[in-house]
């Protein structure tokens, strides 16, 4: 993805991203198309937001665009689409580039935000990650989560969005709201483990473990 600081806002986890983003993005009466079976943390989060939830069920390779495209024609204002497109949980099945691409053409011609939640992008045992869904075909309306609680640990509450200005406006007011100062100190530590590499080298190591010895869908659920 090409992004300059300022799309990056750091949040505390993701799930602050989320609720964030749907607070941002949607009113009373907006839908959300969201996977089916899905995440319950990014559920209430939009339901929080007052917003109509629309289940989309997920095969072996992802969601299915055929009920996403059913949707957009029968419900007027649908606002965003909430995918884990990677390891989507609980199936862990990735959405595949096809569908990927497909939703980015959905997002440019009807206006809905993609909400990527991008939680353990960086587990992959191929050479190259997964492409995120809004670094694909000009992606205009998206909103990507990222998180350190795979990479490093859920307690450190730190997660980022990335989007376009309007949106990190709008998060930026709403967490003044709730949050007036970030966690300075635990971000320079995450910033200094980056820094020294201690995060890369941590993940190379983390990868080949799990590689050697896979966990099973039983172990995540
Ligand atoms: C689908 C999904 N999204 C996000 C997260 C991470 O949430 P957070 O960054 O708030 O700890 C998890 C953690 O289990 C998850 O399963």
């Amino acid at each position: 993805m090409r992004l300059s600081n300022e799309q990056v806002f750091i949040t505390r986890g993701s799930q602050m991203a989320m609720f964030l983003a749907a607070h941002a993005l949607l009113q009373p009466g907006d839908h959300v198309l969201i996977e089916n079976p899905g995440y319950k943390p990014a559920r209430e989060a939009f339901t929080h937001a007052c917003a109509g939830l629309l289940s989309v069920n997920v095969d072996a390779h992802g969601i299915v665009i055929d009920e996403v495209t059913a949707y957009l024609k029968d419900y007027p204002n649908i606002k965003a689409v909430y995918i884990i497109p990677r390891h989507q949980f609980p199936t862990t099945v990735t959405l595949n580039l096809r569908r990927r691409m497909e939703l980015v053409a959905l997002s440019n011609l009807y206006g809905f935000t993609t909400i990527q939640d991008d939680y353990d992008h960086e587990f992959h045992y191929s050479p190259r990650p997964v492409t995120p869904v809004s670094s694909l075909g000009r992606a205009r309306n998206y909103v990507y989560i990222g998180s350190m609680s795979k990479i490093v640990a859920p307690a450190l509450r730190i997660g980022y969005l990335a989007s376009c200005a309007s949106v990190i406006d709008k998060v930026t007011n709403l967490r003044k709201i709730i949050d007036v100062q970030i966690d300075f100190m635990m971000e320079q530590t995450v910033f200094q483990l980056i820094q020294d590499r201690e995060v890369r080298r941590h993940l190379k190591r983390t990868t080949l473990l799990l590689y050697l010895q896979p966990p099973t869908v039983t172990d995540q659920i």
